[in-house]
């Protein structure tokens, strides 16, 4: 079953966009990353405003930690969100975007698709319990200031998206194998963008962190962190997040530990 048979309407999602969401729209065919091509041109100067990066194809699409990000051209949607500078007074914390965009997703798949996501602190989104989108925000600085941020985001759409027969860190699914239907890339994109755009200036708010923690994975079940670098293994039972966007960890003990995203991996904790 082939859920987007044809490439992206660019004039739909021209006039949908532009001006009132976004400043600038550049399509790609095929490209390595729209986040390495995002970093680029900041670096170079190439950004202004708000420029979205959206691709058919990426062939060297990437998570974290120099993990690969695997798409289907036609069933997933991958795009990078280049925020200039100048139009972020938040920069002091680029993570919080990383909450900002999880919200936009499940928000925009709520809208379109009729069913609850949840957010695996910090960057996956899961459907049924499985992933089916990866978010990566990275920073480009020219110390000391912030030249810009970096949004990309990566979602398994139609069921051809999902990879098989590889050997990945979660188990994958598709938005269209959670729902039972095609869901529209471009209606997909559109909601994410005006979703995360409408909480962009509220994301230290209460209202916030609350519709973030009602989508939050394993709240109050126990949970593992583990940190990518020596495996080490943090144990506790989810709380929530505090309002710097840290994961709150209560211990057996009653020690409440902040946990701040970085080279860690969150798995529920079944032995509890
Ligand atoms: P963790 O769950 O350990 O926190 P992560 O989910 O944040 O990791 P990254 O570290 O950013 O993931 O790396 C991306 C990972 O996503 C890859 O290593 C791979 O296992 C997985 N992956 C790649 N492409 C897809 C896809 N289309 N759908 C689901 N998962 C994918
Ligand atoms: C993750 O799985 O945790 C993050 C994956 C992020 C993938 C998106 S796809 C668009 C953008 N370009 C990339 O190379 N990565 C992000």
């Amino acid at each position: 079953m082939t859920t987007n048979a044809q490439t992206y309407d660019l004039s739909f999602l021209n006039k949908a966009l532009l001006p009132a969401v976004i400043d600038e729209l550049r399509y790609y065919a095929s490209i390595a990353s729209t986040n390495t091509e995002a970093s680029r041109l900041i670096e170079q100067g190439q950004i202004r405003g708000n420029t979205l990066l959206l691709a058919e194809e990426q062939t060297a699409g990437r998570g974290r930690l120099r993990r690969t990000w695997l798409s289907d051209p036609h069933d997933s949607l991958t795009f990078s969100l280049a925020i200039h500078g100048d139009h972020l007074s938040v920069l002091d914390n680029p993570q919080m975007l990383t909450l900002v965009a999880a919200v936009a997703v499940t928000d925009a798949i709520k809208e379109l698709a009729g069913i609850q996501a949840a957010i695996k602190w910090p960057n996956d989104i899961l459907l049924n319990g499985k992933k089916a989108c990866g978010i990566l925000v990275e920073a480009v600085w020219q110390p000391p200031a912030l030249q810009g941020a970096i949004v990309g985001i990566g979602i398994n759409v139609g069921a051809k998206a999902v990879p098989t027969g590889t050997n990945l860190r979660y188990p994958p699914t598709s938005l269209e194998d959670a729902c039972g239907f095609a869901v529209q890339r471009e209606s997909l994109l559109v909601s994410i963008l005006q979703s995360f755009f409408q909480w962009l200036p509220h994301m230290n708010e209460a209202a916030f962190r609350s519709h973030y923690q009602n989508h939050l994975a394993f709240i109050g079940e126990w949970v593992n962190i583990i940190n990518s670098e020596d495996q080490s293994i943090l144990s506790g039972q989810c709380m929530g997040i505090s309002q710097q966007g840290s994961l709150m960890l209560q211990q057996t003990d009653g020690t409440m530990i902040h946990c701040t995203a970085g080279e860690i991996s969150l798995r529920q904790n079944n032995h509890k």
